[in-house]
């Protein structure tokens, strides 16, 4: 385990619990900077926390979570050996999606050191929000299921758990891109990590 990356981590999680760089950390019980290994090969984000996760402090713990978590354990990948975040750290009202400006504090003051910190093999995006957010691109239909370079990182694209919820015919698409993206960090295991850059 990177003992700096560790370090990074914790102090960007203390930072986090107590920010107050945009309006969300008013209605916030508990930020959620994410948790995971400082090593992993695989990242994923998400949105930003919702009811479950502001009151326990930790990210996708909810019905979109347990989804998540039965998506990793099908895909042969265990939730402790990966890196999950999201792209704000605080709930937004009433679960409404974060604002532009909100988002772009967030990635700046903290997601984006979290990834090189981490400097995981493949980043996984969840959704419309997290594909927005890295990749400028709107529309996640479009494009998911599949991989992006974009500033020396390799980003790959799915539903949001939450899609495969309310959509009982996403759950085995959510599923198999899960399984897929496993095996693409797995194919990128030959290979030397890239240097820290987003
Ligand atoms: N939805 C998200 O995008 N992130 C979470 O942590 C929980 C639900």
């Amino acid at each position: 385990m990177d003992g700096l990356a560790a370090d990074v981590l914790a102090g960007v999680a203390d930072e986090v619990r107590r920010c107050v760089l945009c309006p969300l950390h008013r209605g916030r019980l508990n930020a959620v900077p994410g948790e995971g290994r400082a090593d992993a090969e695989i990242m994923f984000i998400g949105e930003g926390p919702g009811e479950d996760e502001d009151l326990q402090g930790r990210p996708f713990v909810g019905r979109s979570g347990k989804l998540l978590t039965e998506a990793l354990e099908a895909a042969g990948l265990r939730r402790e050996d990966v890196f999950i975040t999201n792209v704000v750290k605080c709930r937004p009202p009433g679960n409404r999606e974060p604002t532009p400006e909100e988002r772009n504090i967030c990635t700046k003051s903290y997601l984006f050191r979290q990834i090189d910190a981490v400097n995981p093999r493949l980043i996984v995006l969840l959704g419309s929000v997290a594909v927005q957010t890295l990749l400028n691109i709107s529309s996640v239909t479009a494009v998911r299921g599949r991989a992006f370079e974009k500033g020396g990182r390799r980003f790959f694209v799915t539903f949001h758990p939450a899609a495969a919820l309310y959509n009982p015919a996403n759950r085995d698409i959510f599923f198999h891109d899960i399984k897929k993206a496993k095996e693409l960090a797995d194919s990128l295991k030959s290979f030397p990590r890239q240097s820290r850059l987003v």
